[in-house]
């Protein structure tokens, strides 16, 4: 696993202030560890796994910005389909016993994730609670500098 996912769950970096988002994304965390660790043999049914919950994930996300007209969706809705159109091109290559893709889907998902969280969810996430509150989330999070207990 990328050292800067890890880090990036550990400190907590991936709130966004929705914990319904939150937790969707911690899921998607522990899956995405669950595909890099499952045997060839268990590739593709954990790929699978990560496609279905990706697909409600991201559904979700977009029922979201066009329920609320959320004004800068369509970036944010054609990264989820490209993201789980790569997802999907991978799992039809391993049904044919092709592993070759697998290690640099897993690489593209580690780098591609901090960033879709901190920049298009986390705005989503703040444009909700600013929207149902008329105030900003409030998060709390390790100090990246603080000992680890
Ligand atoms: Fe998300
Ligand atoms: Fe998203």
């Amino acid at each position: 696993m990328s050292t800067d996912l890890h880090t990036f769950m550990d400190r907590n970096e991936h709130l966004t202030g929705d914990d319904r988002m939150d937790r969707v994304h911690e899921e998607f965390h522990l899956l995405l560890l669950a595909l890099r660790a499952a045997p060839a043999d268990q590739a593709a049914t954990a790929l699978l796994d990560l496609i279905t919950h990706t697909r409600d994930h991201f559904a979700q996300e977009d029922t979201w910005m066009r329920d609320l007209d959320y004004p800068i969706r369509d970036c944010h809705i054609q990264e989820h389909a490209e993201v789980l159109a790569s997802l999907v091109q991978v799992h039809e290559r391993l049904c044919q016993n092709d592993h070759r893709a697998l290690p640099r889907l897993i690489h593209a998902l580690e780098d591609w994730f901090p960033g879709h969280v901190q920049h298009l969810d986390s705005a989503l996430a703040q444009w909700m609670v600013r929207r149902q509150w008329n105030a900003q989330p409030i998060m709390l999070r390790r100090n990246a500098a603080s000992p680890t207990p």
